[in-house]
């Protein structure tokens, strides 16, 4: 079982530096999406072999499926200060990272044209969807999309019933029950969740004044895949909202996908931002970078502190 530390180490993206990398092909386009080509560097000459499946790995490659992940969202998107931090000494200001992902969402919409957009969110990889239900604050339409059914499941359970207890790890064996709730003033009934792959998705879903992904990139098999779709996702005049702490690994994307984190092909280090700016320039304005900050608890004395890059777009 991979250390969660392994999963979503502390980033901060270098800015962009040096040249872009040089390109496969030019775009190909088909009917709902822009084909986003992969750098060459990126790409293996061979196909990377698969490892024979170890029963013990399932755990590790199912993790959002599991009820301990479900738990640790749950916490990271509701929980109260006092339940996620103990301490005096810890920065507060990391906590309720999902409600202020939904905050930056409705500030940046406040300064756009909405008469043309459509009034509806997507939230894509939810999560436990907490930012689903702050865009029900402006959106009369919220769609969160997440992989994990549990997950799911969950986020019908809150929008349902406003509220869900569930379990906190203390220590070992040793748990605290707390309850998530839903804001009274949101109105559960604008937000649908759903299950779905953000690689895949399809026409079906419309146009959106708003869409947003939170640390969702280096999650996906091939996040290219996802950025291709979004300029036909995003309305004209639309915002885009992304962050990403940054943390490939293989476990989730195979290297040929890595956004950054790897070297072009005159031995200068790519990151993430440069090929977001590269891949989403021809469509979209960037109108804001920034660090976000956000912990995940794991046990009372065990947390992940994370500085996450979120960029704001809008949809030309
Ligand atoms: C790091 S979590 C972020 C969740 C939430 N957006 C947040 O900020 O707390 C990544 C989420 O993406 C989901 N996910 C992973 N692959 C996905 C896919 N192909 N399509 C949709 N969701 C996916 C996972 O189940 C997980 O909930």
């Amino acid at each position: 079982m991979a250390n969660i530390f392994q999963q979503h180490k502390y980033t901060i993206a270098i800015a962009a530096t040096g040249a872009v990398a040089g390109f496969a092909a030019a775009k190909l386009l088909s009917s709902h999406t822009h084909a986003v080509p992969v750098p060459e560097q990126n790409q293996h000459p061979t196909p990377i072999p698969k490892p024979t499946p170890d029963p013990k790995d399932e755990e590790e490659n199912n993790i959002y499926e599991t009820q301990k992940y479900v738990n640790e969202y749950l916490l990271l998107h509701y929980g109260e200060a006092d339940e996620v931090l103990r301490h005096s000494f810890v920065p507060m200001d990391s906590l309720e990272f999902p409600r202020r992902v939904g905050k930056e969402c409705l500030d940046a919409y406040r300064s756009v044209d909405k008469s043309k957009l459509p009034n509806r969110a997507f939230d894509v990889g939810c999560g436990l969807g907490r930012t689903t239900f702050e865009l029900a604050r402006e959106f009369e339409e919220c769609i969160g999309l997440e992989q994990s059914q549990p997950f799911v499941d969950a986020c019908n359970k809150l929008k349902q019933d406003g509220e869900m207890p569930y379990n906190v790890c203390e220590e070992g064996d040793v748990h605290s029950t707390y309850t998530a709730r839903i804001d009274a003033r949101v109105d559960r009934t604008r937000t649908k969740f759903v299950q779905g792959d953000a690689c895949d998705l399809s026409l079906d879903f419309g146009q959106f004044g708003c869409v947003v992904a939170a640390n969702l990139l280096c999650r996906l098999p091939n996040p290219y895949k996802f950025l291709e779709r979004l300029p036909n996702l995003v309305a004209s005049g639309g915002l885009l909202v992304l962050t990403t702490p940054c943390t490939w690994l293989t476990q989730f994307t195979p290297k040929k996908y890595w956004l950054g984190g790897h070297y072009d092909q005159n031995g200068r280090p790519v990151t993430t931002f440069d090929t977001l700016k590269r891949v989403l320039g021809t469509d979209f304005i960037l109108i804001e970078e920034k660090n976000m900050r956000f912990f995940i608890r794991e046990t009372a004395r065990k947390n992940q502190w994370v500085v996450t890059q979120a960029t704001i777009w809008r949809r030309r």
